[in-house]
């Protein structure tokens, strides 16, 4: 049967043990590990880069989900795809113009990998339009990016549903990733709304029982 994949977000892990939290996920269940990148320009928060994907690769055989929240994110997806992400997204706005987010999202998947535009909380969901039918996967945003521990948008689901509503027009289909705040009591909510992946820090690092917080977000689909 299939289900909702779940992504913890290494953001809320200790940045000392982050090998041990990618093994940490393997054994409570997760899916993917889910790797915020932030240049503390597109958003007001520092991260990391390519070296710690690429550290993180060896620790786990489970698929990099690389979030980067920088400016002209084309700059650097090829490096992403070398570090051993499997799934490379940015924000659209954040590139130098439409035809080099185009050129980015091509190079994601000429390394082989499976790329996705995100929908920040502020942007219209039209700002995904020109890209659907290049991505295997499109984030939408229920906290403004920048930092974990959020509090869920409800607003921010329509725009899924939206593009949801476009694709099908078009004929095509996608993954939909929602991430910022999503927790087991608003998963349901998330699936209705097209959900097939949720990214979830806090709820996961914070949770007395991990395990059992992923497994309540990996809804059957
Ligand atoms: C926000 C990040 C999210 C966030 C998720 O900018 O993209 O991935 O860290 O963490 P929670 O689930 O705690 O909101
Ligand atoms: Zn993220």
């Amino acid at each position: 049967m299939k289900k909702i994949k779940v992504a913890p977000s290494i953001l809320s892990a200790d940045f000392c043990k982050m090998a041990e939290a990618v093994c940490d996920i393997k054994v409570w269940g997760a899916d993917i590990v889910h790797c915020d990148v932030m240049d503390g320009v597109y958003v007001p928060n520092l991260t990391f880069g390519m070296p710690m994907v690429k550290s993180l690769n060896r620790h786990t055989d489970l698929p990099l989900d690389a979030h980067l929240m920088i400016i002209r994110p084309e700059r650097y997806v090829e490096q992403f795809c070398e570090a051993g992400a499997d799934i490379v997204t940015f924000h659209p706005e954040a590139c130098q113009s439409e035809e080099t987010a185009h050129k980015a999202l091509g190079e994601i998947r000429d390394a082989g990998k499976k790329c996705g535009v995100a929908v920040n909380a502020n942007m219209p969901a039209e700002i995904a339009l020109p890209y659907l039918d290049e991505i295997d996967i499109l984030v939408i945003m229920t906290v403004q990016a920048g930092f974990g521990g959020q509090s869920f948008k409800p607003e921010c689901l329509k725009k899924a549903e939206f593009l949801k509503a476009e694709a099908s027009k078009r004929g095509i289909t996608f993954d939909i990733e929602f991430d910022g705040g999503v927790c087991p009591s608003n998963a349901a909510q998330c699936k209705d709304a097209g959900a097939t992946v949720l990214v979830a820090g806090n709820a996961v690092f914070k949770s007395s029982d991990p395990a059992a917080a992923i497994f309540s977000m990996q809804l059957p689909l």
